[in-house]
C-alpha cells in the first residue's frame, strides 16, 4: 500500500504513535512493566540504520534546520569531547556560563568571561551562538534575594538584560528572554504563571517589560520565551500548553517583540502518554500567531529502563525518534538542540545513566542515529 519508502515510513511511526497510545498490540518489556503503572514499548527488532557520514548539522541544514547542543566552558576544555562537539553542532548553546549566577557574582558588575569564551569557540568553529536565560526564576546569585525588592526589582531586571543583550548584540543568534514563566502544577493563579520573584516585585507584566528590554538592547536577535512540560498528553501537560499559548496570544496581541517559542523537551522514557495529534495541534496554534519554535533542551531521561544497556539505549532512541517525526513535521519548528551531547556531562546524571546522544567516552550511540534518522524523515523548511 506505501510502496514509497518516506511514506511508508511515515506510517509505519504514526502506527507505532498509536500504539504508544494504546491502540495496537506492541511488544511489552516485562522487566520494565513489572509493577509499574506505565508500560514501556521496546521494539527488539526495530530499525535504527543511518545513511551516510553527514553529521547531525549536515542532515539538520539539509532540510533547513539547525542543530547544537549546550555546553560551558569548562567541558569544552576536554578537547575529546569539543572535536565531538564541533563535528556536530552548528549551534552552541550556553548551558550555565550566562545564567545570573554565573555572571552577576556580585550586584555591581558583569563578567561575561565565560560567554565570551563561548563566544570566541563558536565563532572558530563556524557555530551559531545561543543565549539562556535573561529573565528566569531560578538560576539567581544568592545576594539577589538580600539586594532586591520591590522598589528596585524593575531597575535591576532592565539593567541586566540591557548589559547582557547589548553585550552580545550582533553575536548572538537568540536569547531565550524568559524562561519558566508558568508552572501549572505549583501555581494557584488562573493564568499559570510561577511565584517567582519577578511575578512577586513586578506583576505580570514583568514578562513583557522583559521582551521589550531585550528588543531595544539587541534589535536583531531572535526573542525566544522558553518553557518545559509541553511534551505529554497529562493532567500538568495539557494544562501548561494551554497557559502558554494564552501566555503567548496575550504577548502577541499587544505587540510585544517576541519571535519564537522555545519548547525545551525534557522527554522520559517510560512516559508512553505522548499524544502526536495534540502536540501538533499545539504546534500548529503556535505557529498561527507568527512564532518560530525552536526545541530547547531535549534529553531523554532513562530512570526506570531495564540495566540491559542495549535494550534501554533503543528504548531512549525510540524515545527521541518518535517524538522529533512528529515535531519536525511542523515546518515552524527551526532548530533542534539538546541538553548537553555526551553522558558524560549532563544535569541527569543523578537519575539517568545514559540520556544523550553519545556515551561518556564520546562514542555515538543509537540516539544519535535516532537524531539523524529524524532529520532525514523530516520535510525542508
Ligand atoms: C531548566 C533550565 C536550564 C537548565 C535545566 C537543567 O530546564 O531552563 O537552563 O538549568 O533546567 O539544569
Amino acid at each position: 500500500m506505501f510502496n514509497h519508502p518516506i511514506i511508508a515510513r511515515r506510517h509505519a511511526i504514526k502506527l507505532g504513535l498509536a500504539g504508544l497510545l494504546g491502540m495496537t498490540t506492541v511488544t511489552t518489556t516485562e522487566a520494565i512493566n513489572r509493577g509499574r503503572q506505565t508500560p514501556v514499548r521496546y521494539h527488539p527488532k526495530r530499525d535504527f540504520t543511518v545513511v551516510g557520514q553527514a553529521s547531525l548539522k549536515e542532515r539538520a541544514a539539509a532540510k533547513g534546520l539547525i542543530f547544537g547542543a549546550a555546553a560551558d566552558k569548562h567541558i569544552l576544555l576536554n578537547t575529546l569531547f569539543a572535536n565531538t562537539f564541533t563535528k556536530d553542532c552548528g549551534m552552541l548553546v550556553a548551558e550555565n556560563d550566562l545564567k545570573w549566577r554565573t555572571i552577576r557574582s556580585n550586584p555591581h558588575t558583569f563578567d561575561f568571561s565565560k560567554g565570551d569564551w563561548l563566544v570566541k569557540f563558536a565563532r572558530t568553529h563556524g557555530m551559531l551562538f545561543r543565549g539562556t536565560p535573561l529573565v528566569w526564576e531560578l538560576g539567581l546569585p544568592k545576594w539577589f534575594k538580600k539586594k532586591v525588592n520591590h522598589k528596585n526589582a524593575e531597575r535591576f531586571l532592565v539593567e541586566h538584560i540591557t548589559k547582557v543583550a547589548k553585550h552580545y548584540a550582533g553575536v548572538v543568534h537568540s536569547w531565550d528572554v524568559v524562561n519558566e514563566a508558568i508552572a501549572v502544577s505549583r501555581s494557584k493563579r488562573s493564568d499559570g504563571l510561577s511565584r517567582s520573584p519577578w511575578l512577586e516585585f513586578l506583576g505580570e507584566d514583568y514578562i513583557e517589560l522583559a521582551f521589550r528590554t531585550a528588543a531595544k538592547a539587541d534589535p536583531k536577535a531572535m526573542l525566544v520565551y522558553n518553557d518545559r512540560w509541553l511534551d505529554y498528553d497529562t493532567p500538568v501537560g495539557n494544562a501548561q500548553r494551554a497557559a502558554v499559548l494564552k501566555l503567548l496570544e496575550r504577548l502577541k496581541s499587544n505587540k510585544t517583540p517576541i519571535h519564537a517559542l522555545g519548547i525545551q523537551a525534557h522527554l522520559k522514557a517510560r512516559e508512553t502518554r505522548f499524544n502526536a495529534e495534540k502536540m501538533r495541534g499545539f504546534l500548529k496554534d503556535v505557529a498561527s500567531l507568527g512564532l518560530k519554535i525552536l526545541i530547547t533542551e531535549l534529553d531523554v531521561q532513562d530512570e526506570g529502563l531495564p540495566a540491559d544497556v542495549m535494550e534501554s539505549d533503543r528504548i531512549v532512541a525510540a524515545a527521541y525518534e518518535d517524538y522529533l517525526s512528529v515535531v519536525l513535521d511542523e515546518k515552524a519548528v527551526i532548530a533542534v538542540l539538546t541538553w548537553g551531547l555526551s553522558d558524560r556531562y549532563t544535569w541527569l546524571s543523578r537519575n539517568s545513566r545514559r540520556p544523550l546522544l553519545y556515551d561518556s567516552y564520546f562514542q555515538r550511540k543509537l540516539a544519535w542515529n535516532a537524531m539523524a534518522r529524524a532529520f532525514e524523515q523530516a520535510p525542508k523548511r
